[in-house]
């Protein structure tokens, strides 16, 4: 099992704090794996609306829950999507107990459940969105209490497969690309459309390989919209849909009253690397090393691990036409924190960074790369105060707590 305790924590935390919470992600990220476990350990009931024996003891929704949550039982329903009529009674009981951990819903068609619940449980319902498996959490599941971070070994395996813990421990590499081929089918062909988006499979194939091609690069609709023979409003839509998915990330840029030229598209990444290199035909090491984007998909994955480690309030990209760029500029508690990747040994400090700093009035600035030794950047120039630090991207499984 992948330990994925730090997920855990949060969960039931998160729980103590809400009546009612949604966990929410991509579909086979382990939402289910992670309620079944909570339910073993607390004094839960369990429901699965897909299984006919849970939905016959459910025939009378109301009387059941109730007895359940009077008897001081969290309750909890998987596929709830399935049953949207459930969701006003949820709403009453939810007002009628008045106390915290009530109900943990779940489901593998994450924005129907937004959209369903929102309509009758707003301002009722947490939520928590859980990813696939994040660099800590493969960290804390492969490294022994004396190892420092992971080693080089499982450091790739997780790059080149991806976070779906299926993939990420398939019997070989060549296994795991095969059931991420048959997992983005799966969701082309069933999910999308049971969720209201009826496209082609074969456009939607297109649009997936397009997705690839701009990861980590700024979009603008025009392009792909022409290459797929759509409007422009129509590949929006399709991007939309697939942030909501959780799959798809759509990196906003960052604009700065500067009186100088930024860059207004947002940028785009596929979330999950292993997903990338299925759509790149990368099926081992060697082949990502040589790919000739294997920096942008490294940069991708790293993106991602500092935004799963900061949780960050808002966060952009930032650019200008006269180059000076930032990689991530990510917002918490009222501080400005940029961070820049660079896949090489020994990153320094660039003109760019220094424009950034003052551009953007930075309160730190962190460089992530591969390497393994974390140390401070001193500017030349004095006038300069904000702390630049070089980290290594395998530190990052172990920093939440100065990352603030
Ligand atoms: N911590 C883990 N360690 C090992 N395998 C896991 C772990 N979590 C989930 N899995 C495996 O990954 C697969 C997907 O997990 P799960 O069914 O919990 O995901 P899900 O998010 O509920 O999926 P769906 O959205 O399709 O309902 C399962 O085969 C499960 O056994
Ligand atoms: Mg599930």
């Amino acid at each position: 099992m992948i330990d994925r305790s730090l997920l855990f924590e949060v969960l039931t935390q998160r729980l103590t704090e809400s009546r009612a919470l949604a966990l929410l992600g991509a579909r086979q990220v382990g939402k289910t794996t992670l309620a079944q476990l909570y339910a073993s350990r607390h004094n839960c009931v369990y429901f699965d609306l897909e299984d006919p024996q849970s939905l016959e003891h459910l025939s009378q929704p109301m009387v059941t829950l109730d007895a359940a949550l009077s008897a001081g039982r969290t309750v909890v329903i998987d596929e709830v999507q399935r049953r949207a009529e459930l969701f006003p009674v949820l709403r009453t009981l939810i007002d009628r107990h008045a106390r915290n951990s009530q109900f943990l819903l779940l489901g593998s068609a994450s924005p129907l459940l937004l959209q369903q619940s929102g309509e009758s449980l707003a301002g009722r319902l947490g939520l928590l969105y859980m990813g696939g498996v994040a660099l800590s959490e493969w960290t804390h599941t492969n490294s022994s209490s004396s190892a420092k971070g992971l080693s080089p070994v499982h450091m790739n395996q997780l790059w080149l497969r991806g976070g779906f813990p299926r993939a990420l421990l398939a019997p070989s590499a060549r296994a795991a690309m095969r059931w991420l081929r048959d997992y983005l089918s799966l969701v082309i062909e069933r999910d999308m459309p049971q969720m209201g988006l009826n496209v082609a499979a074969l456009t939607m194939q297109r649009f997936w390989r397009l997705l690839a091609h701009y990861h980590g690069q700024t979009w603008n609709a025009a392009e792909p919209a022409r290459s797929l023979g759509v409007s422009e409003p129509t590949v929006r839509k399709y991007l939309d849909f697939l942030v909501g998915l959780q799959l798809v990330r759509q990196l906003p840029p960052w604009h700065e009253n500067l009186g100088k030229r930024q860059v207004k598209a947002p940028k785009i990444y596929i979330r999950d690397s292993g997903l990338l290199h299925y759509l790149w035909g990368v099926e081992d090491d060697d082949a990502l090393w040589l790919h000739p984007k294997s920096g942008a998909s490294w940069e991708g994955f790293a993106l991602e691990q500092v935004l799963h480690v900061a949780q960050p309030d808002e966060a952009y990209f930032w650019a200008t036409h006269s180059g000076a760029e930032l990689d991530l500029l990510m917002f918490k508690r009222g501080l400005r924190v940029g961070v820049e990747f660079k896949r090489i040994d020994a990153p320094k400090i660039t003109p760019s960074m220094l424009i950034a700093i003052q551009d953007l009035h930075l309160d730190a600035l962190y460089v992530v790369y591969p390497g393994q030794r974390r140390y401070h950047l001193q500017p030349k120039s004095a006038a300069i105060s904000t702390p630049i630090e070089a980290i290594p991207l395998n530190d990052l499984a172990t920093l939440p707590a100065d990352w603030n």
